[in-house]
C-alpha cells in the first residue's frame, strides 16, 4: 500500500518569495505584515489538513560584492523580509492543530537564547513547532547586519551548528528531571532543586556555565528541521535531522538523494524511517491541461530575470549576471549555498547561465507540476513510489492563500481518495505526527544522550 504523505506550505514573512511573482494579477501579499494575513491563511491550511506553515528566515539579503543591487530592493526580492519566531504564538492561539516550522540560524544565533525562544513557543504551541535549522544563506548580508568579521567558511558552520545542537541538548535535555517540579505550595516548593543541574558546555565555539531557567515543554527538543544537503550539510542531517528538506526536480535524483540521507542516519544508529524527507514543489493546478500550461506560461514570465538571479544569488552565492549566458558554473565554486549551486553542476553536461535563467524562473529548486487535478496528483504519487519521499513542501507561488486554494479544492480530494493522505487530518506535537512515536526525542538520537535518568 502507499504511504500516506505530509503536507506543509513554504513560506516566509515577506510579500515576495519563491516565485518572485508578488505582482502577479493573482494573489495579493499587501497584508504581510499583518497578524490577519497569516492567521486567515493558518486558519485555511488547518481546516484543508496540512501538517505545517513553514516559516524561512533570511537574516540578510541578496548582496552583490559590496552592495544590494537595485532590483532586489525594487522588485523586493526577500527585501522587506521580518522575524518568523514573532508569529507564531499568535497563530498557535488561531488554530489548535496545524504544526508551525520555524527557521532559525546556527551561524547568527546564540545557543541560549535560541534554545529558550524555542522551548517558550514549544509550551504555548502544545509541542506544534519545529525548528528548521540552518547555517544560512545570504552570508554576506549576515556578516554586514551582524558585526561578523568574515563569512565563516562554510564547512566550518556546520562544525558550528553541531556544536550548538549539542549544547542546545544539554539544555532541552538534560537540564530538568521530568519531575523536578513539584508545584507544593504546602511546602512552598515550586521546583526540587536536586532536579535541576547546572549546565557546563567549554568548546570551540561556545561557553556556557549556569543553570536553563526555561521549564521542558512537551517536545523538550523541538522536532529537528535541516534543509542544506551539501556534503557537510547531508553528514549533519544523517547524525540530527528528523525531517529533511530537498529540492531535487528529477525524480531519480530525488530517489538517490533519500537514499543517501536514509543510510546515513542508519550509519548514525538511527532507523531509515527516523527520517522524513520532504520535496519542495511548485504547483500550478487547472481544470484542463491546456489552462495549466498557460497559468504556468504566465506566471514563468511574471518575474524579471534580474529578480529571478538575485534570488538565487542570496542562496547560492553566485551572481549568474556576471557571467557570459553561454557560459556553465562546473568549475564555480561557493562558500555560500553549496547545494543550491550543486544543482546545476551535476551530470555530464552543466546547464549554461542561459539555461539555468529559464530553469530557476518562478522556482529555483524542486519539481514543477503542472496540470490537471489527476495528472499533479499522478505525478506526486510517482515521487511518493519511485524516489520515496514522505511529503512534500508546497512552494509560493502566486502570493498569499493563491498559492494554495486550487490545490486544495483539486488535487487534496484526489490524493484523499488515493489513500495518500489520511481520511481526517493529523493532529498532536510536530514529532509525534511526523514520526508516529511519542513527542520526546527517541532514544537513538544523539540528543537523548544528555537526558538524566
Ligand atoms: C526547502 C529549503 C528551505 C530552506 N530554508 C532556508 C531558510 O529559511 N534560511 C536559510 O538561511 N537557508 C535556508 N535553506 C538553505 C539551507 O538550509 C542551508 O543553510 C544552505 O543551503 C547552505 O547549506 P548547504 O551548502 O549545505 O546547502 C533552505 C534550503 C531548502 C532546500
Amino acid at each position: 500500500m502507499t504511504k500516506q504523505i505530509f503536507l506543509g506550505a513554504f513560506e516566509e514573512l515577506t510579500p515576495n518569495f519563491i516565485s518572485n511573482a508578488w505582482h502577479h494579477e493573482k494573489g495579493d501579499t499587501s497584508g504581510f505584515a499583518t497578524l490577519e494575513y497569516w492567521q486567515e491563511m493558518a486558519r485555511e491550511l488547518d481546516a484543508a489538513g496540512f501538517d505545517f506553515l513553514f516559516f524561512a528566515e533570511a537574516i540578510g539579503y541578496p548582496m552583490s560584492g559590496d552592495d544590494v543591487p537595485e532590483v532586489v530592493i525594487r522588485e523586493a526580492v526577500q527585501f522587506p523580509v521580518h522575524d518568523p519566531m514573532t508569529i507564531v504564538s499568535g497563530l498557535a492561539a488561531t488554530v489548535d492543530r496545524l504544526g508551525f516550522v520555524v527557521t532559525a540560524s546556527t551561524t547568527a544565533q546564540q545557543p541560549y537564547l535560541n534554545a529558550r525562544a524555542f522551548t517558550t513557543l514549544d509550551h504555548l504551541t502544545k509541542g506544534r513547532v519545529a525548528w528548521n535549522v540552518v547555517t544560512s544563506d545570504n552570508q554576506v548580508g549576515l556578516v554586514k547586519l551582524l558585526g561578523q568579521r568574515e563569512v565563516t567558511p562554510h564547512d566550518e558552520r556546520y562544525r558550528r551548528a553541531t556544536e550548538f545542537l549539542d549544547l542546545s541538548f544539554k539544555l532541552w535535555e538534560g537540564a530538568w528531571e521530568d519531575d523536578a517540579i513539584v508545584n507544593d505550595k504546602a511546602t512552598r516548593t515550586f521546583a526540587d532543586p536536586a532536579k535541576v543541574h547546572r549546565i557546563r558546555h567549554d568548546g570551540e565555539y561556545f561557553h556556557l556555565d549556569g543553570y536553563y531557567p526555561a521549564t521542558p515543554s512537551v517536545q523538550r527538543t523541538p522536532l529537528l528541521l535541516q534543509a542544506g544537503t551539501s556534503s557537510a550539510g547531508r553528514a549533519f542531517a544523517g547524525r540530527f535531522a528528523e525531517c529533511v528538506f530537498i529540492q531535487d526536480r528529477d525524480i531519480d535524483q530525488a530517489a538517490a538523494t533519500v537514499r543517501d540521507l536514509r543510510a546515513r542516519a542508519v550509519a548514525n544508529g538511527r532507523s531509515a524511517d527516523s527520517v522524513r524527507i520532504m520535496d519542495a514543489v511548485s504547483i500550478v493546478v487547472a481544470d484542463t491541461e491546456e489552462e495549466a500550461l498557460a497559468a504556468r506560461a504566465m506566471l514563468d514570465s511574471t518575474p524579471s530575470r534580474e529578480a529571478a538571479a538575485a534570488l538565487f544569488m542570496g542562496w547560492s552565492g553566485v551572481d549568474l549576471m556576471k557571467f557570459d549566458l553561454d557560459q556553465t558554473l562546473a568549475e564555480v565554486t561557493t562558500e555560500v549555498g553549496q547545494s543550491m549551486l550543486g544543482m546545476f553542476q551535476r551530470g555530464e553536461e552543466s546547464p549554461t547561465v542561459a539555461e539555468i535563467l529559464d530553469r530557476i524562473t518562478t522556482s529555483i529548486g524542486g519539481p514543477r507540476l503542472t496540470g490537471t487535478p489527476e495528472q499533479i496528483a499522478d505525478e506526486m504519487q510517482r515521487f511518493v513510489e519511485v524516489a520515496d519521499v514522505d511529503g512534500f513542501l508546497i512552494e509560493y507561488t502566486y502570493g498569499g492563500m493563491d498559492t494554495y486554494r486550487d490545490f486544495i479544492d483539486t488535487v487534496m480530494p484526489v490524493l484523499r481518495q488515493r489513500g495518500l493522505l489520511p481520511e481526517t487530518p493529523r493532529g498532536g506535537t510536530m514529532r509525534d505526527r511526523l514520526l508516529g512515536a511519542g513527542d520526546r526525542l527517541p532514544d537513538s538520537h544523539p540528543g537523548a544522550t544528555h537526558r538524566r535518568r
